[in-house]
């Protein structure tokens, strides 16, 4: 057992998660906007060839967030009213809204107690005659693995779309699916706000660049240039604009200090929590670059109560989907999610911390636990 710490908590483990600047990146917005392109433009296009270089794809399409991004890729997958869409509820609303504002049903399912994450089997059994796509989310930044079930989706016309909204830097499992990632506030890399979307094939590129200007054929430049334009099919006003591209092209060119800074935090929490009674790691893997740390514990209202009252910036990340008013219509009764929901928190985790603020923080929930449990 650690030894109590202090009261007053260091002041970076008063946030849950906050944003990273390494500093050049107010300049490069600044540019952005006085050069007078405000949406798509030359900075967008930059960064997209630059996030293909870094994740080895032949192509990715920027887009204004995950939201829009995974609402663009069902769309790509021609998903609509009355198709199903397998997604695990363990995750935030933000993975869902998408599926319901297509009149497409989430056909809700239970994760891996350990990772959380959704697992081939559960996807296997939920598969139905409706069934148009798999939303396999990437929980905490952890890859998910569905190759062994992609020759059968395959088979049956179903497509992948991976939430990795949290998992940008982490290992891509597999080609057969189309990856989202967000660049919001607190992610691995961000942009301000913004996403994008590494597509399948050239024909989904496309098809993805035309959804985000409004299902617009034509680009931007020789739509002003001329006297008519073709709407062609469904489409958002989902681009990433150019100041939030200047700041994402600064995060990428230094993201692997970021990288290295989450994967060191997330180890210094593994060891000062190992072998902690009550105490289990959501594990995010080797394959991941962390977005989060979470703990599963008992009693963790208290818990949670407690630690907030000190100070410390804990956080529950997700209560489940399935539950939630908006998705009544569509729950199911997922045992393994409802365990985890009264169990889950999320500790103080973003890249200004440091590996001793991690060691705090674990003794901080130590004594959480044990005031609960006196
Ligand atoms: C799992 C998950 N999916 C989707 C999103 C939505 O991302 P964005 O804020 O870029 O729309 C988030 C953002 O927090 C997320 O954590």
């Amino acid at each position: 057992m650690l030894p109590s710490n202090a009261a007053v908590p260091p002041a970076s483990v008063r946030h849950n998660a906050r944003p990273y600047l390494h500093g050049p990146e107010i300049a490069a917005m600044a540019r952005a906007v006085q050069a007078g392109q405000y949406g798509h433009g030359p900075q967008a296009e930059r960064f997209e060839r630059e996030l293909a270089a870094h994740l080895d794809v032949p192509d990715v399409v920027a887009v204004s967030s995950a939201t829009t991004g995974i609402h663009l890729a069902l769309l790509a997958c021609g998903v609509g009213p009355g198709d199903e869409v397998i997604v695990p509820s363990q995750t935030f609303a933000a993975t869902i809204q998408p599926i319901v504002a297509l009149g497409a049903v989430p056909r809700f399912v239970d994760h891996h107690p350990a990772t959380l994450c959704v697992e081939v089997e559960a996807v296997r059994e939920a598969i139905g005659p409706a069934t148009r796509a798999v939303l396999p989310v990437l929980y905490g930044g952890r890859p998910v693995d569905l190759g062994a079930i992609v020759p059968e989706l395959e088979r049956r016309g179903i497509h992948i779309v991976e939430d990795a909204a949290q998992a940008f830097g982490s290992r891509r499992t597999t080609a057969a699916a189309t990856t989202v990632y967000s660049f919001g506030p607190i992610k691995q890399l961000t942009a301000l706000v913004g996403g994008a979307i590494v597509p399948r094939t050239a024909d989904e590129a496309q098809a993805l660049r035309r959804m985000r200007a409004l299902g617009i054929t034509s680009s931007q430049t020789d739509r002003i240039r001329a006297t008519t334009y073709t709407v062609e099919g469904p489409g958002l006003r989902g681009v990433l604009p150019d100041m939030n591209a200047a700041v994402g092209r600064i995060q990428l060119a230094r993201f692997d200090k970021v990288a290295a800074r989450r994967i060191a935090l997330w180890k210094a929490y593994e060891r000062a929590l190992r072998g902690a009674l009550d105490v289990s790691l959501v594990d995010v893997g080797d394959d991941a670059v962390p977005f989060n740390c979470v703990v599963r514990v008992p009693g963790r209202d208290r818990v949670h109560r407690i630690m907030r009252e000190r100070g410390i910036g804990v956080g529950v990340h997700y209560p489940p989907n399935h539950l939630q008013p908006a998705f009544a219509r569509w729950t199911r009764h997922l045992p393994v999610t409802e365990q985890a929901a009264g169990e889950i928190l999320s500790l103080p985790f973003h890249p200004a911390m440091t590996p001793d603020d991690t060691q705090w923080t674990a003794t901080a929930l130590l004594d959480a636990l044990a005031d609960t449990t006196a």
